[in-house]
């Protein structure tokens, strides 16, 4: 039985040297070591044994099933070392590589602008107010002075939620929540999304973006209008952006104005851009209407005003000769990233 034992012991030894993976490794466990293994079947056998013998092969067989583990471990760890190396050599990171190229997104020339002239008016005094996009029709109109039977009311201009409560047309039902319950100085700018009932094509779309103004104190006048949107002319356009002023007519303003600046790219000779006429069109604006600042509980024969709106795709077209606005919003990267 000695013998058996020994020539189990020399076969396991080379099944186990010549194991090459983990897997090879546990079938020479099983075949020896396992419920039905070579050696579990001779410690099976010892029942025949002498009481002298028994002891003896007893020992013998314990020492080699020892001797088989330790030789499966030793083995086992082996491999795993090799298996690590193996990958540690396969994945290795070369360092001197050239990174993979990181692509940052920016801010939509729309947000740029809209930050551009918040700032411009910032840096003027003026503070930047907030108002939501589902408005009451009696700020976004009623308390604008605009009757109800006036044009922009009618239901294919608006979307109405109901009939008191709908998308907001303009940025200027903000002047109402300005003004209400508060007296002046007031100064403020909010820029945000309207929505009008518009097909879309190269110049309209059913949602896009305003800038309003309100100015609200003792004594402001008209030059005070002026001279605003001429600073603001210059800081945005250049220093030798001139302003022009003619009449016009909105329903919260008296008297009223649309703003022109002189052409940026040809100085006032004519362009393409301004389409031969020197100036552009860039804004509305107007001295508040008294019943405007009675609505909101401030007194007319106190204070005046001024205000304006400005639309933000507009100045985006011009300033980066943009034909088309529907560019503004289908999101081609292409377009986007020249910005
Ligand atoms: N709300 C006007 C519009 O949507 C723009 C405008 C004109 C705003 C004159 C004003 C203003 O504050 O005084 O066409």
């Amino acid at each position: 039985m000695k013998k058996q034992l020994e020539e189990i012991l020399g076969s396991a030894a080379a099944e186990i040297d010549a194991a090459e993976s983990e897997q090879a490794l546990k079938a020479v466990q099983v075949a020896y070591l396992g419920k039905k293994g070579a050696l579990t079947a001779i410690l099976r056998g010892m029942g025949a044994l002498s009481a002298e013998e028994r002891p003896v092969i007893g020992a013998f067989a314990n020492e080699v099933r020892a001797k088989i583990e330790t030789e499966i471990e030793e083995k086992l760890s082996r491999i795993r070392a090799s298996e690590l190396e193996e990958r540690l050599k396969n994945e290795r990171v070369d360092v001197t590589l050239p990174a993979h190229d990181c692509k940052f997104g920016r801010l939509h020339p729309l947000s740029q602008v809209e930050k551009e002239l918040c700032d411009i008016f910032v840096s003027m005094g003026f503070s930047v107010a907030e108002g939501p996009e589902v408005e009451l029709a009696y700020n976004n109109f009623d308390a604008l002075n605009a009757p109800a039977d006036h044009p922009s009311r009618d239901f294919q201009d608006t979307f109405y939620i109901n009939p008191e409560v709908l998308l907001r047309t303009q940025t200027s039902p903000v002047q109402i929540r300005a003004m209400k319950g508060k007296q002046p100085p007031i100064r403020i700018i909010s820029p945000g999304r309207v929505y009008r009932c518009d097909e879309v094509d190269g110049t309209h779309s059913p949602m896009f973006h305003q800038l309003e103004g309100l100015l609200v104190d003792r004594d402001v006048s008209l030059g005070d209008l002026k001279g605003t949107l001429e600073q603001f002319a210059k800081l945005y356009f250049g220093p030798d952006t001139k302003t022009r002023l003619r009449p016009h007519n909105f329903p919260f303003t008296e008297p009223s104005a649309e703003v022109d600046v002189s052409c940026f790219v040809c100085g006032g000779k004519g362009c393409r851009l301004c389409k031969g006429e020197g100036w552009i069109e860039i804004l509305g604006s107007g001295m508040v209407h008294p019943h405007v600042l009675e609505n909101c509980g401030i007194d007319p024969e106190v204070y005046s005003g001024f205000a304006f709106g400005v639309g933000l795709e507009r100045v985006v077209m011009i300033k980066y000769g943009i034909e088309d606005m529907r560019y503004l919003y289908e999101n081609d990267l292409r377009f986007l990233s020249q910005f």
